[in-house]
C-alpha cells in the first residue's frame, strides 16, 4: 500500500497569490526531486493538498497533470439547499476534489461538531465517491476504557460494510497539534501511535475481517515535521501523515515527502 501525505493548510495562507506560490513551490520542489520519473513525481507516496475552499480552483489549475491530488478541510452533509455559508460534497467534487478531511479536532472545538455530524459527512463524501479522511482522538492508553469503540461506532454508523476500507483514519490527538510554527510540547511516541492503529484495526477487523482491515489506511497527525516523521510513518508504523504547520513551508514539506518516499514500503 502506498503511503499518503495530506497537507492541511487550515485557514492559511491569507491571499490567493500566496496560495498559488505555495502550490507552485511544492509542485516544483517535487518535480525537481524526481526528474527521471515520467510524471516527475513520487511513485511510492500519494500527496494531497487541502487548501481553504476559496483557493481550490487555482490550486487545482497549478496541479494540472501532476499526481498531487486535491482535498477539502470540511464539507456540510447536505448536497444543496438553504444552508447559508456551507459547501457540499458534490460542489467540491465538481472542482476535482478527491479527499475531504472530516471531524478535525478544531472543528469539534470551535464549531461544536458532534460525532453524529461527522458520521453524516462521511456518508455524504462516500456518496460523492471521494475519500473521507476521518480524524479520531482519545485512542491513546490514557483514554477512558471503551472511548475508542464508542467513537468509532458512532462515526461509522449506517455506513455500508464494503465502504469502510475506503476511509482513511487519522489518529490525531488534539494535544499533539502544533501552533502552526512550533511542535506541541507533548507528543506521542511511536508505541502510542502504533497502539492507536492497532485499536482501529481491531475494531475494523470485527466488522470487515482482518484482511480488509489491514488494507485500510491509518495515518498519524500532530506536529509532524522532517525531524520526527520517521517516528510515526514507516513499515511497522503508520501509513502516512496529516500535516498542518509544516505543510505551509514548501521546503520542509518536500523534505518530509522525500523521507517518506525513500522508505519504499
Ligand atoms: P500540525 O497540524 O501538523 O500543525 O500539528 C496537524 C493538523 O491539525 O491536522
Amino acid at each position: 500500500m502506498n503511503k499518503i501525505i495530506i497537507a492541511n493548510w487550515k485557514m492559511n495562507p491569507q491571499s490567493q497569490q500566496e496560495a498559488q506560490e505555495l502550490t507552485g513551490a511544492i509542485r516544483n520542489g517535487i518535480d525537481s526531486q524526481h526528474p527521471n520519473h515520467p510524471m516527475g513525481h513520487c511513485v511510492n507516496t500519494n500527496i494531497v493538498l487541502c487548501p481553504p475552499f476559496v483557493f481550490m480552483e487555482k490550486v487545482k489549475q497549478i496541479l494540472n497533470k501532476s499526481k498531487i491530488m486535491l482535498g477539502a478541510q470540511n464539507i456540510f452533509h447536505e448536497n444543496s439547499g438553504s444552508f447559508t455559508g456551507e459547501i457540499s460534497a458534490p460542489m467540491i467534487k465538481s472542482l476535482g476534489c478527491e479527499y475531504a478531511i472530516l471531524g478535525h479536532s478544531e472543528r469539534k472545538k470551535y464549531f461544536f461538531e458532534s460525532l453524529d455530524d461527522i458520521n453524516k459527512k462521511i456518508i455524504s463524501v462516500l456518496k460523492s465517491e471521494m475519500t473521507p479522511v476521518v480524524c479520531l482522538e482519545d485512542l491513546s492508553a490514557v483514554a477512558p476504557a471503551g472511548a475508542e469503540v464508542d467513537q468509532l461506532e458512532t462515526v461509522l454508523q449506517n455506513i455500508p460494510k464494503e465502504k469502510l476500507n475506503k476511509i482513511i483514519f487519522v489518529y490525531e490527538p488534539a494535544w499533539a497539534i502544533s501552533d502552526g510554527k512550533n511542535p506541541s510540547n507533548t507528543l506521542p511516541d511511536s508505541n502510542d501511535v502504533l497502539s492507536a492503529k492497532l485499536l482501529i484495526q481491531k475494531f475494523l477487523s470485527s466488522i470487515i475481517g482482518k484482511k480488509k482491515a489491514l488494507e485500510t489506511r491509518i495515518i498519524y497527525g500532530g506536529s509532524v515535521n522532517a525531524k520526527n516523521v520517521k517516528d510515526y510513518v514507516g513499515k511497522n508504523l503508520m501509513d502516512g501523515a496529516l500535516i498542518g504547520g509544516a505543510s505551509l513551508r514548501a521546503k520542509e514539506f518536500i523534505k518530509i515527502i522525500n523521507i517518506v518516499e525513500d522508505m519504499k514500503c
